[in-house]
């Protein structure tokens, strides 16, 4: 049976890249019939410190991004992680599974603890430890992520193959097969895996950055997505007619994949419509598109933040539901491991 996994950060800025690469597949996964779990993930947020005035805003918006895009919190389960206590618990098992040369290989912590290393939090450190945990309490067989997660998703799985090895005969004993833990399949792809930033082609578009003209947030309104992508930078040259084209200029890339992404199309389809045609064509066409899109978005986030106690509402069921399966999974995984615990 196929179970769907996948989160978001509460860290503010949410952009296109967040909503193309994820957001919107979320919903497509959903569309499938698949068993999905979202998940606003707030304890990876605190591992770069966030304003506890602001958090709670963070963490509503994004839900209300979620639902905005049309994951529907009925056929979904919609919660932020902090309100189900099994991701916690489940990571520090995880983290006298993993291997301290396992974690020194994450690229992840390196950019983003930067040069001080030695001030970035433990949490950061083990950020892929807890999202390792976050997929496996519901024992998710697949995760739809943008391109920047692949390494963590390899963490997962080896996380699940030594637990697995590791407790085999116990895991046996226990009457769970051989495979307590699956492989999960990370779900990467599409023309907007790794959407760029607007003012460099070769940086991801990123929350952090602090230009705003590197991203299109998903709170932006028409006017800002029009002098954002007009200012967005491009090379002198037209669009080619072929997607080979388009190597070694990863701005025109990067704006036809958004393109792409945006229609549900190929690259190679965008290039049909517009090869041969100049940026002063392709951007107003672009804008046009990215404004349909998310103006609906834009203007159901806008409404749903105004009612908090709705969006509560939804997190609080959906923890209800996500905890129904994850503490289960707890229960073996202690018994395994040989805890004693409570009846
Ligand atoms: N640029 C991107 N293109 C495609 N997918 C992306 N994702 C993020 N950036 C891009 C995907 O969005 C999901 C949620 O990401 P996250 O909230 O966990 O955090 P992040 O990757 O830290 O977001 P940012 O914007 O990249 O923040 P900073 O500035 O901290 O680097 C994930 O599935 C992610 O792959």
């Amino acid at each position: 049976n196929e179970l769907v996994f996948s989160g978001v950060q509460p860290t503010g800025n949410l952009h296109l890249g967040n909503y193309l690469g994820a957001i919107k597949r979320f919903v497509e996964m959903q569309e499938r019939d698949a068993q999905c779990l979202y998940c606003v993930v707030d304890l990876h947020a605190i591992t770069l410190w966030q304003d506890p005035q602001a958090l709670k805003g963070q963490i509503r918006e994004v839900t209300a991004a979620f639902l905005a895009a049309g994951i529907d919190p009925k056929r979904s389960i919609v919660f932020n992680q902090s309100q189900v206590p099994q991701h916690a618990e489940l990571a520090w098992i995880f983290n006298c599974v993993a291997r301290l040369g396992w974690l020194n290989r994450m690229t992840q912590f390196k950019d983003k603890a930067g040069k001080d290393r030695e001030n970035a939090s433990i949490g950061l450190y083990d950020y892929p430890v807890l999202m390792a945990a976050d997929i496996l309490a519901y024992r998710a067989t697949h995760v739809p992520v943008g391109e920047d997660q692949k390494q963590h998703l390899e963490l997962t799985r080896d996380i699940a193959q030594k637990f697995n090895n590791d407790f085999g005969p116990s895991i046996q004993a226990h009457g769970h097969g051989e495979q307590f833990f699956p492989i999960t399949e990370p779900l990467i792809g599409g023309p907007a895996a790794r959407v760029m930033s607007l003012r460099d082609g070769t940086k991801k578009m990123s929350k952090s950055d602090p230009s705003e003209y590197s991203r299109i947030a998903l709170t932006d309104d028409a006017d800002a997505i029009a002098q954002k992508v007009r200012k967005a930078k491009t090379d002198p040259e037209a669009l080619p007619s072929e997607v080979e084209g388009l190597k070694g200029r990863p701005e025109a890339d990067n704006l036809v994949g958004i393109f792409a992404a945006l229609r549900g199309i190929t690259r190679e389809d965008v290039l049909k419509d517009f090869g041969g045609a100049q940026f002063s064509s392709f951007k107003p066409a672009l804008v046009d598109l990215a404004v349909e899109t998310l103006a609906p978005i834009n203007a159901e986030m806008k409404r749903l933040v105004a009612d908090p106690a709705h969006i509560d509402a939804v997190l609080a069921d959906g923890a209800g539901r996500a905890e129904a399966i994850a503490a289960p999974t707890l229960d073996a995984v202690k018994d395994i491991v040989g805890f004693v615990r409570r009846g």
